[in-house]
């Protein structure tokens, strides 16, 4: 159900009022009975939409529920002049937004709360968090590449791990590199790097919003552009682009550093390693299984002999 505010709003005042109260109703309604998620669409931060929407995320037995809560939600925030559009959606780009939905996920046993914005904390939450608006780029923490290179950054902060530098490549969201960067709080160089501007546009923004811009050194490019070695090396992209970059990733790695490589199917898993290897990786043999796995994904945990 996507609901959209009216165009007209008589000044940037008003226009960010009406947003406010636009992210209220979302915060209401991802509580609600039968609504999967939410989703704030601010046409100041991405392309697209020319008028604040907000999409809510159901069901198509509970559809016309949902349409009518959002409506009466809207009303009585005062946004009731706005259009509320209802539809059954199948398509992939369907499946992407929906990945984009989101609630406040809980990591390494407390470690870590991990929210959107507009969703606010609970009480019980940690008290360490990261808050997270993942725009158009990809990284929510729903995803379970995302989660492995999480569990992982947790349990290496839960071992005292004291890394000097850390890289995030392919940083979509800039979500790894933020979680570390909270867990992991004297690490003064924190690198991400992604090929999409959209990207690392949008890791700058949460950087910002989460106050650790002063620690986060953002670039947009590839492995290629950063000629520092890392004593902890994230990379959640897909299988064939791991494996062209080998080389470069042990180039990138400190001697006993550590390699944390998600993005890999299961079937893929065997050519991944194989490559890492002949690159001059080990295993890590202190993680807790090789590899580790979410349902159709897999994460190599690799070091830098010395
Ligand atoms: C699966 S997302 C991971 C996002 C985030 N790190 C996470 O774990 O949720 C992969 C990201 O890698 C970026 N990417 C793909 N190939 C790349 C390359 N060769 N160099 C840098 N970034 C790349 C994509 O733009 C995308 O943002």
């Amino acid at each position: 159900v996507t609901a959209r505010l009216p165009a007209a709003q008589a000044s940037r005042e008003a226009w960010a009022e009406a947003l406010d109260r636009l992210e209220e109703c979302g915060a209401l309604l991802a509580a609600h009975d039968g609504v999967g998620g939410v989703e704030l669409r601010d046409p100041r931060t991405i392309d697209g939409p020319q008028q604040p929407e907000l999409v809510v995320y159901t069901t198509p037995e509970a559809l016309e529920a949902v349409t009518a809560t959002v409506r009466a939600t809207l009303d009585a925030f005062g946004l009731g002049g706005g259009d509320v559009t209802a539809a059954v959606r199948t398509d992939d780009d369907w499946r992407d937004n929906w990945k984009q939905f989101y609630r406040p996920i809980v990591l390494g046993d407390g470690a870590l709360l991990l929210r959107p914005s507009w969703i606010p904390r609970a009480p019980d939450h940690p008290t360490r968090e990261i808050v997270i608006d993942p725009g158009r780029a990809f990284g929510t923490g729903l995803h379970e590449t995302t989660q492995l290179c999480l569990d992982r950054i947790c349990a290496l902060w839960r071992d005292g791990a004291r890394p000097e530098a850390i890289l995030d490549l392919g940083c979509g969201s800039g979500i790894l590199a933020l979680a570390a960067a909270r867990l992991f709080e004297a690490t003064a160089k924190i690198v991400a790097i992604d090929e999409d501007p959209e990207a690392t546009a949008t890791t700058m923004e949460n950087a910002l919003g989460n106050r650790l811009d002063a620690r986060l050194h953002v670039r947009t490019g590839d492995i290629h552009d950063t000629a520092d070695r890392f004593d902890l090396v994230l990379a959640n992209i897909r299988a064939n682009t791991l494996v062209a970059r080998a080389g470069a990733l042990f180039e990138a790695t400190a001697h006993e550093g550590k390699l944390v490589l998600s993005g890999v199917l299961v079937e893929e898993l065997d050519e991944v390693e194989a490559e890492f290897v002949r690159a001059g990786f080990v295993r890590d043999a202190s993680a807790l299984s090789w590899p580790r796995r979410k349902d159709i994904w897999v994460a190599l945990d690799f070091v830098r002999p010395r």
